[in-house]
C-alpha cells in the first residue's frame, strides 16, 4: 500500500512472524540473524515488483520462445554499515547479479550529525537503479545523509528499504528526498530520548553481531 509519503509497508503474514520473532528480547544472535535474511528475502521481492522487463529469445529444450528479464544494468544495492548488511546478504541471495556499495557513517559528538567515514562504489552508478539499505530508519539523519553522498552519482532511482521505522524517520527521510520510495515491514510508535525506536527490536547492529 503507498501512502503520500511514498512509504510502502511490507506487512506480509511471514514477514509480520518473523518480525516478531526478532523483536522478542531472548532470540538468541544466530535466529536474529537467520531471521533477518528470511526477511530481507521477502523484501527484496516486494520491493523489486515494478522493476521493468524486456523480452529475449530463449529456447527450451522443446522450442524457441520469447521470454521476459530484468531490463537495463544491474542493480546496485548500496549498505550502510554496519547494520545495513544483515539486510544485504538475504537480499543478494534473490538478486545474486547485483553490484554492491558499502556507506559509513559515524555520529559527529559535537554536532550529533552523520559523517562519512568510508565509501565504496561500483562502476556506472549512473545507469543503474539502487537500493540504500538500513534495518532501521530511526532519526533519518543517516538514511539522509547516506542517499545525499548516492545523489552525487546520480542513480536512475533510489529506493530505501528498511525493517523496521520510526514516524519520526519517515518524515526527516521524506522531507530530504520525497522521490526516494520508503520500504518497511513495520511502523513503530517512536524514537525515545536516545534515539531507538519503541517498540523496536534494540540495538539492530549488535543483534545481528553479538556485541554490546
Ligand atoms: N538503530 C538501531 O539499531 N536500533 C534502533 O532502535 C535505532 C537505531
Amino acid at each position: 500500500m503507498n501512502n503520500p509519503k511514498n512509504v510502502t509497508v511490507i506487512d506480509h503474514p511471514l514477514v509480520r512472524h518473523k518480525l516478531t520473532l526478532m523483536r522478542k528480547k531472548e532470540t538468541s544472535c544466530g535466529e536474529f540473524r537467520l531471521l533477518l535474511n528470511e526477511i530481507s528475502l521477502l523484501l527484496a521481492y516486494e520491493v523489486t515488483r515494478d522493476f521493468p522487463l524486456k523480452e529475449i529469445e530463449i529456447e527450451t529444450p522443446l522450442e524457441k520462445m520469447r521470454a521476459q528479464v530484468i531490463e537495463g544494468k544491474k542493480l546496485v544495492l548500496v549498505s550502510i554499515l554496519r547494520a545495513g548488511n544483515g539486510l544485504l546478504d538475504g537480499m543478494l541471495q534473490l538478486i545474486p547479479s547485483a553490484r554492491v556499495g558499502h556507506i559509513g557513517l559515524y555520529r559527529d559528538p559535537q554536532t550529533l550529525m552523520p559523517v562519512k567515514y568510508y565509501c565504496k562504489m561500483p562502476s556506472e552508478v549512473d545507469q543503474r537503479d539502487m537500493i540504500v539499505v538500513d534495518p532501521m530508519l530511526a532519526t533519518g539523519h543517516s538514511a539522509v545523509a547516506a542517499i545525499d553522498e548516492m545523489k552525487k552519482l546520480n542513480p536512475k532511482s533510489i529506493k530505501f528499504v528498511s525493517l523496521v521505522a520510526a514516524p519520526e524517520g519517515i518524515n526527516t527521510l521524506h522531507s530530504a528526498h520525497p522521490d526516494v520510495s520508503i520500504y518497511t515491514a513495520s511502523i513503530d510508535r517512536q524514537l525515545n530520548d536516545h534515539g531507538y525506536i519503541l517498540p523496536g527490536l534494540g540495538d539492530a547492529g549488535d543483534r545481528i553481531y553479538g556485541t554490546k
